[in-house]
């Protein structure tokens, strides 16, 4: 085993901290890695056979073989476990240290470990990563935030490990002050409930009313994929759709049962949404149908209970209707972007992150689960109008939005009408037209919060708070 001092230090070697540490030794460093549980050292070991690694179960002599001051990288489960970590580690740590959280932490919890560990001088960082697995290994989109100091000393490290675009450029950005690491990892996994949830929609059309085959719906995702809707969630789509089932007859896809888990980054972004006043509700509708996706045997009772009003009528021309989809994809997709980047945008503000817009999208090109060719559009939008309140009033996407929510709007009513649940493609719609409404009715709930319990109201007119003695 290599023993000198090490230049950092992994706690939790499950399979994304075992991959990160693979990742920094093939990028010349030296780690030293730390878990409770024996097998995991040992399997670290055993893969990192000819690397600079060092494996340990004593938390003091993990300490000791690093080199100061130390960084030492946590990546186990959000909650209670890292704070369990942290008083294990505290005792052996000095003013300067840096420990910087990899997983997916709430950001509130993040600010409070920033707090607390500043007691002592210690820095605490967030840092998102996401790639799953195999970007861990061979390079994920990396989300830091924090002091800038403790920043700057783990920047060259992260930029060789990150995800590579454009023939070189690192998917890994400093993101802003405090807990915007954890943040952006936050909303990141928000955008992702509602992409997932729109594949999933536009499957559930194409297999129902299109009267699709897995093979087929295989191939329309492929096509897709080589134009403007190319991302990994499309190409990951496309090959489940063709993964054969190796305990039954038949494709895999048809065997899983149709109930989404979920770990609850999704709803944290739903719950902070509604906690700053941000509007997404294409991802509070993603959240809520893993919700109804999981009351499987309350669904199955209510599929005897209930008919549809109108039943589901057989596409006629398949070829038009994939057409139209794709255009209603697009565009839910650019919608989806909206609310979740105008609500990062709206927590900068609100937590005094700083956060780039634009530096988050050009991170988001490479290694992430939402990475995305129009992510490329997204850059520019943001970094043509670095003041862009919402990207979809931008001169980039202002023309593509405006020709694409007709489509959307067609895959809408053709689902409402037949009784077809899209939650997400339909809250995306709402989003827009009520975003583009220069009148909305909000004029009769002022006046009924006003009658009822004399909170006032505001007029068009002339400015000021006015009550009625409603009624008199
Ligand atoms: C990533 C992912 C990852 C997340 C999983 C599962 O960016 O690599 O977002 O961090 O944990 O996608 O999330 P759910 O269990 O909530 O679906």
């Amino acid at each position: 085993m290599y023993q000198p001092q090490y230049n950092y230090g992994m706690i939790g070697l499950g399979t994304m901290g075992c991959n990160l540490v693979l990742n920094m030794c093939d990028h010349g460093y030296s780690i030293a890695g730390y878990d409770k549980d024996e097998k995991k050292v040992t399997q670290l070991l055993a893969l990192g056979e000819d690397k600079k690694i060092g494996g340990f179960t004593d938390i003091a002599l993990f300490v000791a073989a690093l080199e100061s001051p130390k960084v030492v990288m946590l990546l186990v489960p959000a909650g209670v476990i890292v704070d369990a970590v942290l008083s294990d580690l505290m005792p052996f740590l000095k003013a300067n240290d840096v420990v910087v959280d990899c997983g997916n932490s709430h950001f509130t919890d993040t600010q409070r470990r920033i707090l607390t560990l500043a007691n002592d001088g210690i820095h605490f960082m967030g840092l998102g990563v996401s790639g799953g697995e195999t970007g861990a290994r061979f390079g994920p989109s990396i989300m830091p935030g924090g002091n800038v100091t403790a920043y700057n000393k783990i920047a060259p490290m992260l930029q060789a490990i990150a995800a590579k675009v454009d023939g070189g450029e690192a998917c890994t950005a400093y993101m802003g002050q405090g807990a915007a690491g954890h943040y952006v990892k936050m909303v990141h996994n928000g955008i992702e409930y509602a992409n997932m949830q729109m594949l999933a929609e536009a499957y559930h059309l194409l297999k129902i009313y299109a009267k699709q085959s897995n093979v087929q719906i295989h191939s329309i995702f492929n096509n897709w994929n080589k134009g403007r809707l190319q991302s990994y969630l499309v190409e990951i789509s496309a090959a489940i759709f063709l993964q054969k089932d190796d305990l039954a007859d038949g494709m895999l896809i048809d065997g899983i049962k149709d109930t989404a888990k979920q770990k609850g980054t999704g709803a944290w972004m739903s719950q902070d949404a509604m906690a700053i006043g941000a509007a997404i509700p294409a991802i509070d509708a993603a959240v809520c149908a893993r919700i109804l996706s999981s009351l499987k045997i309350e669904r199955v009772a209510a599929a005897n209970l209930f008919k549809n009003d109108e039943e589901i009528q057989v596409c006629k021309d398949v070829d038009t209707f994939i057409t139209l989809l794709e255009e209603a994809l697009y565009a839910a997709f650019i919608l989806t972007y909206a609310q979740g980047l105008s609500m990062l945008q709206k927590a900068s503000d609100t937590y005094k992150y700083e956060i780039n817009i634009a530096t988050v999208a050009s991170i988001w090109r490479g290694g992430c689960i939402i990475r995305a060719a129009m992510l490329n559009d997204i850059m520019k939008a943001y970094t043509d109008e670095p003041k862009l309140i919402n990207m979809l009033t931008s001169l980039t996407f202002k023309d593509v939005v405006n020709s694409c929510t007709a489509s959307l709007r067609k895959v809408v009513l053709l689902a409402v009408k037949s009784g077809t649940p899209v939650p997400s493609f339909c809250n995306n719609l709402q989003y827009f037209d009520s975003y583009k409404s220069a009148w909305l009715p909000a004029n009769l709930v002022q006046a009924q919060r006003d009658f009822f319990g004399a909170h006032t109201y505001e007029r068009l007119d002339i400015e000021g708070i006015f009550h009625t003695k409603w009624g008199e």
